[in-house]
């Protein structure tokens, strides 16, 4: 096959069907960027790699209509690709030892290259645990709830009890409920009576935090050093402790982000490394922000949608605003 080989090619790597992928590259062709789509699952039986060690890697990547020279990637744009797909005929355990490999072999190769990442997917796994963001966040300035982590159910009411106030009790690490007949749900932030904290504390690590008395929320989209803060004003009681849980009684806009916070959340991002990260903050009725996490592979698609903020086109410019 041959092929040409553009100069500073931006990788997107995104499942097929996926319009928060769809929007950026969108992007990036109205900015007459090369790229080169291609989903991690269509390596290694669609996709090739051919990399020499010679001073840096040098070859390409070739897919079934693009190929990209190694030497000319640029960016890379790593938006929840699925896994690398081995053949059917491989049976366990040299399947998923295979995948592993695949996954060695090729996100390796391009963690070496000299490219710009939003996000390099094992720098946002280390900072995507809550338990390392909120010191680190303080550390920069950033108020965070008090906050508790424990199996110990008598720790947990000791806790609400110094706290005075409420507390929630919610998920450490944000993952789903898969039911038997298929469905799927998140764990809400629950707001709980310390006495009801029981010995069902026990059956696994829990997060406790003060109840942070908020007026609404905000989704801050951070794209390199640029700052995309979206409000959300909750209007049903349910929405009010979680506004995750009821999107129907959720009011959209848009706001500044105050000087402190923005310079928190830089070093914020700038120690853990990353270029995209989603945060979520209270703000209370003083105007105080209160921040509760970040998500460095966060949605942001919806926000975009209901405000209008330029959350893909400042995707867009940070990948080809990297220099080769
Ligand atoms: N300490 C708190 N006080 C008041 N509300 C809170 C508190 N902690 C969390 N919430 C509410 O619960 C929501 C989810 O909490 P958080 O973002 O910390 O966790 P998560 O389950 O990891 O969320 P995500 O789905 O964004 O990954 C917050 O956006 C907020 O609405
Ligand atoms: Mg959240």
């Amino acid at each position: 096959m041959t092929t040409k080989l553009d100069r500073g090619t931006i990788l997107v790597l995104a499942e097929e069907l996926d319009p928060t992928a769809d929007l950026v590259v969108h992007e990036l062709n109205s900015r007459q960027a090369p790229v080169m789509r291609f989903d991690l699952s269509t390596f290694p039986q669609h996709l090739t790699l051919r990399a020499r060690l010679e001073e840096r890697w040098c070859g390409v990547i070739e897919g079934a209509c693009r190929a990209a020279d190694l030497e000319q990637v640029r960016a890379v744009y790593y938006r929840r690709p699925e896994p690398p797909a081995i053949a059917d005929h491989v049976d366990e355990p040299y399947r998923s030892w295979a995948r592993g490999e695949a996954v060695a072999g090729l996100l390796g190769v391009l963690y070496a290259l000299p490219a710009v990442w939003v996000n390099r997917p094992d720098v946002d796994m280390k900072a995507a645990e809550k338990p390392c963001q909120l010191p680190i966040a303080a550390a920069y300035g950033l108020r965070i709830p008090r906050t508790l982590i424990t199996n110990d159910p008598r720790h947990a009411r000791e806790f609400a009890r110094d706290i005075g106030g409420q507390v929630v009790c919610k998920s450490l690490h944000g993952g789903q409920l898969q039911h038997d007949n298929g469905a799927r749900n998140g764990v809400p932030t629950q707001l709980i009576d310390p006495v009801e904290i029981d010995d069902s504390v026990r059956l696994t690590a829990h997060l406790f935090q003060e109840w942070i008395q908020k007026d609404h929320e905000v989704r801050l989209t951070v794209v390199g050093e640029r700052m995309f803060a979206g409000t959300i004003h909750a209007r049903s009681r349910q929405a009010h402790v979680d506004w995750r849980t009821d999107y129907d009684a959720l009011e959209y806009g848009t706001t500044g982000v105050p000087d402190e916070v923005r310079l928190g959340v830089l070093a914020w991002m700038k120690h853990f490394g990353l270029n995209f990260g989603a945060f979520d903050f209270a703000v209370t009725r003083k105007g105080e922000w209160v921040m509760f996490e970040c998500n460095p592979s966060g949605q942001w698609i919806w926000m975009q949608q209901r405000t209008g903020l330029p959350i893909a086109a400042a995707i867009a410019d940070l990948l080809v605003g990297a220099q080769l």
